[in-house]
């Protein structure tokens, strides 16, 4: 037999022809609008309001207008080739008067602004991905002991029936948190995140809550929309120990379960880790987990979101010198690691991102692989994954950030090597469609594929928007 030639153009992308490319925002980054239609305050309107909190005291009162240039965004989106864009709900928008024991009446004009922006998506053919919880818990659930309370996660599930109720005719896909890492280690551990506390053991309190919420968010929303995907995302990291000493293998290992597995462990098999409950012992001794708290966290979940950006790399403190803490998490004289005072994160090489994190797509490889390997069957989605750059529009107009295009061109290619060892990654999503608020980094750091004038809101699509949309429409990067 003669054998066929290969044709020249045979497509050689491990991307499926399924594959799903995107861009992820979150509300309080880029929405504005703080005090409009009925719209109460959350943790973030509270912690950027005090000084010293936020770099150069930037709120996000104002962002990037999206609230009021949804449509022009959704255009810019359709031009750039997107086929699914993740963003979040305000939950202040649609129970503004959420209380500790009482969900409140919901708000049908914070609804309806969601719902404008859904039907405008689906009408410029992009699927909506939608976040219930990106960080801006109403500052009324905060007063009341925000994630460290119970009641916190049920009125959560109410809030998440809410939603699935009024869009979810429309939308397909709900994940319930975003990053419950941040909230309850920056948020209650090292303070550099709303509501700004530092209190360990506040910390695990809210890390249970948190999974406690994704659970019964989870079969709230099945009971109204049975077929809807219902996914989590994580901050998962991929953790290297500095030396192949056994004390830097411990404490890589302390950090897997602080950082992964205290998450995935109760979602995906309805267990904490005995090896963090010990860590921890001197901390808390876990009573707020009730019986029957497991079996709420261990519901199925269709789609595990990961975020990465960075590797983490750890070893263990001797006592001598001054501790490491290159975590890039932030600079806080508490630190968000609870029960960890033996360990610390010491430099990584670059070259870095803006962000001062070092840059090596290996690792969104490993955690995927290690995600099919270790829970076979689950799929998967990188819900985030970008790079700030200070950029600037040159004076032909155009921002050529050649930075981001090969950060961007390297973690796809890191992606499709996953995919062809096997990994069941179904989709890609850019952080960030815009430049935005950068939390407690304000405005001084630009993620965004388009870049953003905050004095006049234009919106000028970077050179990497146009790589992307290249990527898009030939499934692969170049
Ligand atoms: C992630 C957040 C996202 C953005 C990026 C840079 O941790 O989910 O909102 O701030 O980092």
């Amino acid at each position: 037999m003669t054998p066929q030639p290969t044709a020249p153009d045979a497509p050689s992308s491990p991307f499926p022809a399924d594959f799903l490319w995107g861009a992820a925002t979150a509300a309080y980054q880029i929405e504005g609008a703080v005090a409009e239609d009925g719209r109460t305050p959350s943790i973030w309107d509270t912690f950027s309001h005090t000084p010293g909190k936020v770099l150069a005291g930037d709120t996000g009162d104002v962002a990037d207008d999206h609230y009021h240039r949804y449509a022009e965004d959704v255009a810019l989106m359709k031009e750039l080739a997107l086929q699914t864009y993740r963003f979040s709900i305000a939950w202040p928008r649609i129970t503004p008067d959420v209380t500790a024991d009482a969900l409140g009446p919901v708000n049908e004009a914070g609804v309806d602004f969601y719902s404008r922006l859904v039907d405008e998506l689906l009408a410029a053919g992009i699927t909506p991905a939608v976040t219930l919880y990106h960080w801006d818990l109403p500052q009324a659930l905060e007063d009341a002991g925000g994630w460290t309370a119970r009641s916190t996660a049920e009125r959560f599930a109410e809030y998440a029936a809410v939603v699935a109720e009024r869009l979810g005719d429309r939308i397909t896909t709900f994940i319930t948190l975003n990053e419950p890492w941040c909230s309850a280690y920056l948020g209650y551990g090292s303070g550099v995140h709303a509501p700004g506390r530092t209190d360990p053991a506040a910390t695990l309190a809210a890390v249970h809550h948190l999974n406690l919420a994704h659970g019964l968010a989870a079969s709230a929303i099945r009971a109204v929309r049975p077929d809807a995907a219902i996914g989590l995302t994580l901050n998962l990291a991929w953790v290297r120990p500095a030396s192949d000493s056994a004390a830097d293998a411990a404490a890589a290992q302390r950090i897997d379960g602080l950082q992964n597995r205290v998450f995935l462990d109760p979602v995906l098999t309805g267990t904490y880790p005995d090896d963090v409950l010990e860590a921890t012992a001197s901390v808390t001794d876990w009573s707020f987990v009730r019986d029957g708290d497991l079996a709420l966290i261990h519901t199925p979940l269709d789609v595990l979101g990961i975020n990465y950006y960075s590797p983490t790399l750890v070893r263990a403190y001797d006592g001598v010198g001054e501790r490491e803490e290159a975590d890039g998490h932030g600079d806080s004289a508490a630190s968000p690691w609870p029960a960890c005072e033996d360990i610390e994160f010491p430099a990584q090489p670059g070259p870095y991102t803006d962000m001062g994190w070092s840059i090596d797509p290996r690792g969104l490889t490993e955690l995927l692989l290690r995600m099919h390997r270790e829970h076979p069957g689950l799929d998967l989605m990188v819900t985030e994954n970008g790079a700030a750059f200070p950029d600037a529009v040159g004076p032909d107009g155009q921002v050529t950030d050649d930075d981001r295009i090969a950060y961007l061109r390297d973690h796809v290619a890191a992606v499709g090597d996953a995919i062809a060892a096997g990994a069941p990654v179904r989709g890609y999503f850019v952080w960030s469609l815009l430049d935005n608020f950068e939390w407690g980094y304000g405005y001084s750091k630009r993620f965004g594929i388009v870049h953003v004038d905050y004095a006049t809101q234009q919106r000028t699509p970077k050179a990497s928007a146009r790589w992307y949309a290249g990527t898009i429409r030939t499934h692969a990067a170049s």
